[in-house]
Protein backbone atom coordinates (compact mmCIF):
# COMPACT_ATOMS: atom_id res chain seq x y z
CA UNK A 1 0.00 0.00 0.00
CA UNK A 2 1.48 3.45 -0.53
CA UNK A 3 1.92 5.88 2.19
CA UNK A 4 1.56 9.12 0.54
CA UNK A 5 -0.38 11.92 1.07
CA UNK A 6 -4.29 11.54 -0.24
CA UNK A 7 -6.24 15.22 -0.44
CA UNK A 8 -9.86 14.91 0.44
CA UNK A 9 -11.98 17.93 -0.34
CA UNK A 10 -15.21 18.82 1.72
CA UNK A 11 -13.21 16.62 4.49
CA UNK A 12 -15.75 17.80 7.09
CA UNK A 13 -18.88 16.57 5.11
CA UNK A 14 -20.53 13.26 6.03
CA UNK A 15 -18.48 11.29 3.74
CA UNK A 16 -15.10 12.91 4.28
CA UNK A 17 -15.73 11.94 8.25
CA UNK A 18 -16.84 8.19 7.15
CA UNK A 19 -13.54 8.13 5.12
CA UNK A 20 -11.45 9.46 8.15
CA UNK A 21 -12.62 6.79 10.52
CA UNK A 22 -11.78 4.39 8.16
CA UNK A 23 -8.44 5.34 7.04
CA UNK A 24 -5.60 2.74 6.59
CA UNK A 25 -3.06 3.54 9.19
CA UNK A 26 -0.02 5.37 7.45
CA UNK A 27 -1.97 7.37 4.92
CA UNK A 28 -1.30 10.72 5.25
CA UNK A 29 -4.66 12.83 4.35
CA UNK A 30 -4.82 16.49 3.79
CA UNK A 31 -8.61 17.77 4.08
CA UNK A 32 -9.91 20.99 3.13
CA UNK A 33 -13.25 22.81 3.51
CA UNK A 34 -14.69 26.26 3.10
CA UNK A 35 -15.80 27.84 6.22
CA UNK A 36 -13.49 29.42 8.68
CA UNK A 37 -13.81 26.90 11.74
CA UNK A 38 -10.88 24.88 13.04
CA UNK A 39 -11.56 21.03 13.37
CA UNK A 40 -9.78 18.54 16.33
CA UNK A 41 -8.86 15.57 13.98
CA UNK A 42 -5.88 13.55 14.87
CA UNK A 43 -6.65 11.16 11.32
CA UNK A 44 -5.72 14.04 9.34
CA UNK A 45 -4.61 17.51 8.35
CA UNK A 46 -7.18 20.28 7.89
CA UNK A 47 -6.81 23.50 6.07
CA UNK A 48 -9.61 26.23 5.36
CA UNK A 49 -9.37 27.12 1.00
CA UNK A 50 -12.50 27.55 -1.16
CA UNK A 51 -12.23 25.71 -4.42
CA UNK A 52 -13.91 28.73 -6.21
CA UNK A 53 -10.55 29.99 -5.53
CA UNK A 54 -8.45 28.79 -8.87
CA UNK A 55 -4.96 30.62 -7.53
CA UNK A 56 -5.59 28.73 -4.07
CA UNK A 57 -5.90 25.61 -5.48
CA UNK A 58 -3.23 26.01 -7.81
CA UNK A 59 -1.14 26.83 -4.86
CA UNK A 60 -1.77 23.90 -2.63
CA UNK A 61 -1.10 21.33 -5.13
CA UNK A 62 2.10 23.52 -6.05
CA UNK A 63 3.15 22.93 -2.41
CA UNK A 64 1.73 19.20 -1.93
CA UNK A 65 2.71 15.91 -4.09
CA UNK A 66 -1.02 14.02 -3.34
CA UNK A 67 -1.28 10.66 -4.94
CA UNK A 68 -4.67 10.90 -5.10
CA UNK A 69 -7.65 13.24 -4.64
CA UNK A 70 -10.64 12.34 -3.57
CA UNK A 71 -13.10 15.55 -4.39
CA UNK A 72 -16.02 15.69 -2.35
CA UNK A 73 -16.83 19.42 -2.00
CA UNK A 74 -19.48 21.36 -3.13
CA UNK A 75 -23.05 22.03 -2.13
CA UNK A 76 -24.69 19.02 -1.76
CA UNK A 77 -28.10 20.00 -0.40
CA UNK A 78 -30.59 19.28 -3.02
CA UNK A 79 -33.28 22.70 -2.20
CA UNK A 80 -29.99 24.81 -1.90
CA UNK A 81 -29.18 24.15 -5.21
CA UNK A 82 -32.50 24.43 -6.62
CA UNK A 83 -32.55 28.02 -4.81
CA UNK A 84 -29.28 29.39 -5.35
CA UNK A 85 -27.82 27.97 -8.56
CA UNK A 86 -25.44 30.60 -9.64
CA UNK A 87 -23.65 30.03 -6.14
CA UNK A 88 -24.13 26.28 -6.28
CA UNK A 89 -22.34 26.15 -10.43
CA UNK A 90 -19.48 28.05 -8.90
CA UNK A 91 -19.15 25.81 -5.91
CA UNK A 92 -19.83 22.72 -7.61
CA UNK A 93 -18.98 23.01 -11.36
CA UNK A 94 -16.21 25.97 -11.30
CA UNK A 95 -14.61 24.28 -8.34
CA UNK A 96 -14.78 20.77 -9.81
CA UNK A 97 -13.06 22.68 -12.72
CA UNK A 98 -10.27 23.90 -10.77
CA UNK A 99 -9.35 21.01 -8.66
CA UNK A 100 -9.90 18.97 -11.70
CA UNK A 101 -7.43 20.73 -13.81
CA UNK A 102 -4.63 21.14 -10.59
CA UNK A 103 -5.12 17.24 -10.53
CA UNK A 104 -4.37 16.92 -14.32
CA UNK A 105 -1.34 19.07 -14.65
CA UNK A 106 -0.26 16.74 -11.06
CA UNK A 107 -0.86 13.35 -12.49
CA UNK A 108 -2.47 12.00 -9.78
CA UNK A 109 -5.42 9.48 -9.11
CA UNK A 110 -8.58 11.53 -8.82
CA UNK A 111 -11.61 10.19 -7.11
CA UNK A 112 -14.72 12.25 -8.00
CA UNK A 113 -17.43 11.82 -5.70
CA UNK A 114 -20.83 12.03 -7.92
CA UNK A 115 -24.75 11.05 -6.45
CA UNK A 116 -27.71 8.62 -7.24
CA UNK A 117 -29.48 12.39 -8.23
CA UNK A 118 -27.98 11.70 -11.75
CA UNK A 119 -31.15 9.25 -12.42
CA UNK A 120 -34.74 9.94 -12.91
CA UNK A 121 -35.59 7.10 -10.47
CA UNK A 122 -38.29 5.16 -12.76
CA UNK A 123 -35.98 2.39 -13.64
CA UNK A 124 -34.37 1.13 -10.31
CA UNK A 125 -32.70 -0.55 -9.52
CA UNK A 126 -29.19 1.02 -11.27
CA UNK A 127 -26.52 -0.58 -12.69
CA UNK A 128 -23.10 1.94 -13.05
CA UNK A 129 -23.85 1.65 -16.86
CA UNK A 130 -27.91 3.45 -16.99
CA UNK A 131 -28.16 5.87 -18.26
CA UNK A 132 -28.17 9.63 -16.50
CA UNK A 133 -31.73 11.49 -16.76
CA UNK A 134 -31.55 13.91 -13.61
CA UNK A 135 -34.83 15.40 -12.42
CA UNK A 136 -33.12 18.81 -10.47
CA UNK A 137 -30.77 21.07 -10.40
CA UNK A 138 -28.54 19.50 -8.50
CA UNK A 139 -28.18 16.24 -10.55
CA UNK A 140 -28.04 17.97 -13.34
CA UNK A 141 -24.84 20.15 -11.96
CA UNK A 142 -23.33 16.45 -10.60
CA UNK A 143 -24.28 14.71 -14.17
CA UNK A 144 -21.71 17.76 -15.76
CA UNK A 145 -19.59 17.42 -13.04
CA UNK A 146 -19.20 13.63 -14.10
CA UNK A 147 -18.63 14.80 -17.90
CA UNK A 148 -15.90 16.98 -17.30
CA UNK A 149 -14.03 14.29 -15.17
CA UNK A 150 -14.53 11.82 -17.96
CA UNK A 151 -13.30 14.70 -20.83
CA UNK A 152 -10.83 15.62 -19.35
CA UNK A 153 -8.75 13.36 -17.40
CA UNK A 154 -7.67 9.73 -17.69
CA UNK A 155 -7.23 8.17 -14.48
CA UNK A 156 -9.85 8.45 -12.02
CA UNK A 157 -12.84 6.85 -10.78
CA UNK A 158 -16.68 7.97 -10.24
CA UNK A 159 -18.44 7.27 -7.11
CA UNK A 160 -21.62 7.50 -6.95
CA UNK A 161 -23.28 6.98 -3.06
CA UNK A 162 -26.56 7.21 -2.36
CA UNK A 163 -28.38 8.93 0.60
CA UNK A 164 -26.18 8.79 3.21
CA UNK A 165 -26.24 8.68 7.23
CA UNK A 166 -24.18 8.47 9.87
CA UNK A 167 -22.50 10.36 12.76
CA UNK A 168 -22.00 14.15 11.04
CA UNK A 169 -19.12 16.13 12.21
CA UNK A 170 -20.94 19.12 14.30
CA UNK A 171 -20.20 21.86 12.13
CA UNK A 172 -21.76 20.23 9.12
CA UNK A 173 -25.58 19.40 8.13
CA UNK A 174 -27.29 16.87 9.87
CA UNK A 175 -28.61 13.94 7.75
CA UNK A 176 -31.87 12.07 7.61
CA UNK A 177 -30.87 9.81 9.84
CA UNK A 178 -29.72 12.54 12.08
CA UNK A 179 -32.57 14.96 11.55
CA UNK A 180 -35.05 11.79 12.61
CA UNK A 181 -33.42 11.30 15.85
CA UNK A 182 -33.16 14.90 16.83
CA UNK A 183 -36.83 15.09 16.24
CA UNK A 184 -37.70 12.36 17.83
CA UNK A 185 -36.03 12.47 20.65
CA UNK A 186 -37.49 15.75 21.20
CA UNK A 187 -40.77 14.44 20.70
CA UNK A 188 -41.58 16.38 17.84
CA UNK A 189 -43.59 14.85 15.35
CA UNK A 190 -42.25 14.87 11.99
CA UNK A 191 -43.77 13.54 8.39
CA UNK A 192 -42.02 11.67 6.24
CA UNK A 193 -42.73 10.88 2.41
CA UNK A 194 -43.47 7.33 1.57
CA UNK A 195 -42.51 7.41 -1.86
CA UNK A 196 -39.34 8.17 -2.68
CA UNK A 197 -36.99 4.92 -2.01
CA UNK A 198 -33.29 4.47 -1.78
CA UNK A 199 -30.75 1.85 -0.05
CA UNK A 200 -28.95 4.07 2.45
CA UNK A 201 -25.31 3.83 2.82
CA UNK A 202 -23.73 4.42 5.79
CA UNK A 203 -20.91 6.66 5.69
CA UNK A 204 -18.41 4.43 7.57
CA UNK A 205 -19.02 1.55 4.64
CA UNK A 206 -18.58 4.80 2.22
CA UNK A 207 -15.44 5.44 3.66
CA UNK A 208 -14.35 1.75 3.42
CA UNK A 209 -15.14 1.17 0.08
CA UNK A 210 -13.84 4.58 -1.20
CA UNK A 211 -10.70 3.99 0.49
CA UNK A 212 -10.28 0.38 -1.36
CA UNK A 213 -10.74 2.73 -4.96
CA UNK A 214 -7.54 4.92 -3.65
CA UNK A 215 -5.62 2.38 -2.37
CA UNK A 216 -5.70 0.39 -5.17
CA UNK A 217 -6.11 3.15 -7.96
CA UNK A 218 -9.13 1.82 -9.32
CA UNK A 219 -10.52 3.85 -12.56
CA UNK A 220 -14.60 3.20 -13.57
CA UNK A 221 -18.02 4.30 -12.02
CA UNK A 222 -18.50 2.67 -8.57
CA UNK A 223 -22.49 2.51 -7.15
CA UNK A 224 -22.23 2.55 -3.19
CA UNK A 225 -25.50 2.00 -1.01
CA UNK A 226 -26.61 -0.23 1.84
CA UNK A 227 -28.97 -3.61 1.49
CA UNK A 228 -31.91 -2.53 2.13
CA UNK A 229 -33.98 -0.87 -0.13
CA UNK A 230 -36.53 1.61 2.25
CA UNK A 231 -38.54 4.82 2.17
CA UNK A 232 -38.01 7.53 4.60
CA UNK A 233 -41.23 6.41 6.26
CA UNK A 234 -39.90 3.04 6.76
CA UNK A 235 -35.88 4.51 7.67
CA UNK A 236 -37.65 6.74 10.27
CA UNK A 237 -39.19 3.54 11.78
CA UNK A 238 -36.31 1.81 11.80
CA UNK A 239 -34.25 4.78 13.30
CA UNK A 240 -36.76 4.61 16.02
CA UNK A 241 -36.71 1.03 17.44
CA UNK A 242 -33.27 1.29 16.56
CA UNK A 243 -32.61 3.86 19.62
CA UNK A 244 -35.86 3.09 21.68
CA UNK A 245 -37.66 6.43 20.51
CA UNK A 246 -41.89 7.06 19.59
CA UNK A 247 -42.42 5.40 15.83
CA UNK A 248 -46.02 7.35 16.42
CA UNK A 249 -44.83 10.31 16.24
CA UNK A 250 -43.87 9.52 12.11
CA UNK A 251 -46.40 11.09 10.10
CA UNK A 252 -46.48 9.00 6.44
CA UNK A 253 -47.10 11.62 3.67
CA UNK A 254 -46.39 11.77 -0.23
CA UNK A 255 -43.86 13.99 -1.73
CA UNK A 256 -47.21 16.30 -2.49
CA UNK A 257 -46.83 17.11 0.61
CA UNK A 258 -43.89 19.37 -0.01
CA UNK A 259 -44.47 21.64 -3.51
CA UNK A 260 -42.27 23.71 -2.72
CA UNK A 261 -38.87 21.69 -2.17
CA UNK A 262 -37.05 20.47 -5.73
CA UNK A 263 -38.21 17.46 -7.26
CA UNK A 264 -36.83 13.99 -6.27
CA UNK A 265 -36.77 10.97 -8.69
CA UNK A 266 -38.77 8.06 -6.74
CA UNK A 267 -36.40 5.09 -6.94
CA UNK A 268 -32.90 5.47 -7.24
CA UNK A 269 -31.86 2.02 -5.67
CA UNK A 270 -28.48 0.77 -6.77
CA UNK A 271 -27.33 -2.23 -7.76
CA UNK A 272 -24.18 -2.56 -5.58
CA UNK A 273 -22.46 -6.21 -7.27
CA UNK A 274 -19.52 -4.13 -8.10
CA UNK A 275 -19.06 -2.49 -4.48
CA UNK A 276 -19.30 -6.70 -3.20
CA UNK A 277 -17.37 -8.28 -6.23
CA UNK A 278 -14.73 -5.89 -7.02
CA UNK A 279 -13.86 -3.29 -3.27
CA UNK A 280 -14.92 -6.26 -1.32
CA UNK A 281 -17.80 -4.60 1.07
CA UNK A 282 -20.67 -6.05 1.66
CA UNK A 283 -23.42 -4.01 1.80
CA UNK A 284 -24.70 -3.90 5.54
CA UNK A 285 -28.41 -3.92 6.07
CA UNK A 286 -29.79 -0.71 8.18
CA UNK A 287 -30.41 -1.86 11.38
CA UNK A 288 -27.05 -2.46 11.40
CA UNK A 289 -25.70 0.42 10.33
CA UNK A 290 -27.75 2.35 13.26
CA UNK A 291 -26.93 -0.64 15.66
CA UNK A 292 -23.32 0.74 14.63
CA UNK A 293 -24.61 4.51 15.25
CA UNK A 294 -26.15 3.70 18.27
CA UNK A 295 -23.30 2.00 19.79
CA UNK A 296 -21.05 4.72 19.19
CA UNK A 297 -23.23 7.64 19.09
CA UNK A 298 -22.08 11.08 20.18
CA UNK A 299 -25.44 12.05 22.14
CA UNK A 300 -27.22 9.94 25.23
CA UNK A 301 -30.60 8.43 23.73
N1 LIG B 1 -24.78 13.10 1.89
C1 LIG B 1 -25.38 12.33 1.00
O1 LIG B 1 -26.41 11.67 1.29
C2 LIG B 1 -24.80 12.20 -0.38
C3 LIG B 1 -25.40 11.28 -1.26
C4 LIG B 1 -24.88 11.18 -2.55
C5 LIG B 1 -23.78 11.91 -2.93
N2 LIG B 1 -23.23 12.80 -2.06
C6 LIG B 1 -22.07 13.58 -2.51
O2 LIG B 1 -21.00 13.34 -1.61
C7 LIG B 1 -20.18 14.50 -1.48
C8 LIG B 1 -20.01 14.81 -0.01
O3 LIG B 1 -21.29 15.02 0.56
P1 LIG B 1 -21.44 15.29 2.12
O4 LIG B 1 -22.84 14.92 2.48
O5 LIG B 1 -20.30 14.69 2.83
O6 LIG B 1 -21.34 16.87 2.12
P2 LIG B 1 -21.59 17.88 3.33
O7 LIG B 1 -21.73 17.12 4.60
O8 LIG B 1 -22.66 18.81 2.91
O9 LIG B 1 -20.20 18.66 3.37
C9 LIG B 1 -19.77 19.42 2.26
C10 LIG B 1 -18.29 19.65 2.38
O10 LIG B 1 -17.86 20.39 1.23
C11 LIG B 1 -17.21 21.57 1.68
N3 LIG B 1 -17.39 22.63 0.69
C12 LIG B 1 -18.54 23.11 0.17
N4 LIG B 1 -18.29 24.09 -0.70
C13 LIG B 1 -16.93 24.24 -0.72
C14 LIG B 1 -16.04 25.12 -1.41
N5 LIG B 1 -16.51 26.03 -2.28
N6 LIG B 1 -14.71 25.01 -1.17
C15 LIG B 1 -14.25 24.09 -0.30
N7 LIG B 1 -15.02 23.24 0.38
C16 LIG B 1 -16.36 23.32 0.17
C17 LIG B 1 -17.86 21.87 3.01
O11 LIG B 1 -17.05 22.76 3.74
P3 LIG B 1 -17.70 23.76 4.86
O12 LIG B 1 -18.20 22.89 5.98
O13 LIG B 1 -16.57 24.61 5.23
O14 LIG B 1 -18.83 24.47 4.15
C18 LIG B 1 -17.91 20.47 3.61
O15 LIG B 1 -16.64 20.08 4.07
C19 LIG B 1 -20.87 15.60 -2.26
O16 LIG B 1 -20.19 15.75 -3.48
C20 LIG B 1 -22.28 15.09 -2.48
O17 LIG B 1 -22.80 15.57 -3.70
C21 LIG B 1 -23.71 12.95 -0.78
Amino acid sequence: MKTGTILITGGTGLLGKGMGETAPKGVKILSLHQRDYAVEDDRAKHIVLDIRDKAKVDQLFASHDFDAVVHAAGIASVDYVERHYAESLESNLVGTLNVTSASRRAGCHFVYISTNAVFDGRSAPYAESAALNPVNKYGRLKAECERLVQETLKDYAIVRPILMYGWNHPVCRPNPATWILEKLMRGEAIQLVDDVFENPLYNIQCGEALWQIVRRRLSGTFHLAGRDVVNRVELGRQIAKTFGLDAGLIRPVTSKAFPDIASRPPNTSFVTRRMEKELGVKPIALEEGLGHMKAHARVKT
